[in-house]
């Protein structure tokens, strides 16, 4: 009946995200056999309570605020327990607390979980809590990855509204690079009702629009921004969809692919080495593998601006004493 039986194991499962996405991987028939994992007892209680009232049939479900017992034999973690935006906040105000909480889940993982098969990390700035949780974990490259969807639904959701057509006529949208201000939105193979957008700026039109260079900036600036405007309309970081998202992530790690969007990669050598970052990835039975992005020389050049902020907040970690320096990576982690 469910996609699933092994156990997932959901920290930060009291909070927006973390409930939400309970609630998907229910009601999306991917996994039955859940351990909600929060330090806040009262709110998991009572996110979990919610849960046993919609009254799932085969649900399995226990809470907990001890993390080791969520961990324990869990299959796949999925994790959004960290601190939130607020309204002026960027994703990277929130780098130091939240990547002192990823280098503790790495060694929490390492200790007792350490045949997971795959762990989604989506709080922020989650590339460089994606790293963090890799690297401290001694996990393979291919077992962690980070929900980056939301920048590619976000540009996919904005052409549609330009051209007033329906949301999955417009493909292959796609941000590559950091899921932050500095992410790369790529023009790539992106088509508007099969019209690719290279096209449609040379004057093509779709539903009697066409699209200036101008415009073009315009939704890319709003792609960048996407996060910070649902915080501002709706008074708070948005939690609807990094939940189903993440289901989604976890359905393709255990059907063996079949997902549209970008998810996090960590690159071990080639021009984007020794980060975690947006690219496409192949599904493969031992997790997932990044594919280089590929693009104009203009989607490129962002990319490779995207790419050396990531390095920057990657040292900055370092610099911190949280993760260690690159040249002891290996030692940690003998898959890096
Ligand atoms: N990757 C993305 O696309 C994306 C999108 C939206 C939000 N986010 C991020 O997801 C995170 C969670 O957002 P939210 O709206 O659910 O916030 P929230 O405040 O509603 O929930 C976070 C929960 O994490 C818990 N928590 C705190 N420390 C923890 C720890 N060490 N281990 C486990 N849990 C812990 C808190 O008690 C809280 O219940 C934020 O960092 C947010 O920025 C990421």
């Amino acid at each position: 009946m469910y996609l699933t039986n092994k156990k997932v194991a959901v920290l930060g499962a009291a909070g927006a995200i973390g409930s939400n996405l309970v609630q998907d991987l229910l009601s999306t028939g991917t996994a039955c056999n859940i351990a909600m994992y929060d330090p806040l007892a009262g709110p998991l209680e009572g996110a979990a309570e919610e849960i046993y009232h919609c009254a799932y049939p085969g649900a399995s479900v226990m809470w907990t605020t001890d993390q080791a017992e969520a961990l324990s034999n869990a299959s796949y973690v999925i994790t959004s327990g960290g601190a939130p935006r607020k309204e002026g906040m960027t994703r990277e105000d929130l780098l130091r607390g939240n990547c002192e909480i990823a280098r503790d889940l790495g060694e929490a993982i390492r200790r007792n979980c350490p045949e997971v098969e795959f762990v989604i990390v989506i709080f922020n700035p989650a590339d460089v809590t994606g790293l963090t949780t890799l690297v401290n974990s001694g996990l393979a490259p291919g077992k962690v990855t980070t929900l980056a969807a939301l920048d590619s639904t976000r540009l996919q959701t904005r052409l549609a509204q330009h051209f007033g057509v329906p949301q999955d006529e417009v493909t292959g949208c796609k941000t590559y690079g950091g899921h932050g201000e500095k992410m790369a939105v790529f023009k790539g193979g992106t088509k508007v009702c099969g019209v690719p957008l290279d096209d449609l700026l040379g004057g093509a039109t779709v539903n009697g629009k066409g699209l200036s260079q101008e415009e073009w900036a315009q939704i890319q600036e709003h792609v960048r921004g996407g996060g910070a405007r649902i915080i501002k309309l709706r008074g708070r970081s948005s939690y609807q969809s990094p939940a189903h998202q993440s289901v989604e992530m976890l359905r393709a790690r255990i059907r063996g692919g079949d997902y549209p969007w970008p998810c996090g990669a960590y690159f071990k050598d080639g021009p984007f080495a020794n980060v975690m970052m947006a690219a496409d990835v192949d599904w493969t039975p031992e997790g997932i593998v990044g594919r280089i992005p590929q693009g104009s020389p203009e989607d490129m050049a962002a990319l490779q601006e995207s790419y050396e902020h990531l390095c920057k907040l990657r040292d900055e970690i370092i610099a911190a004493g949280l993760l260690p320096p690159l040249s002891d990576w290996k030692a940690v982690n003998p898959h890096l």
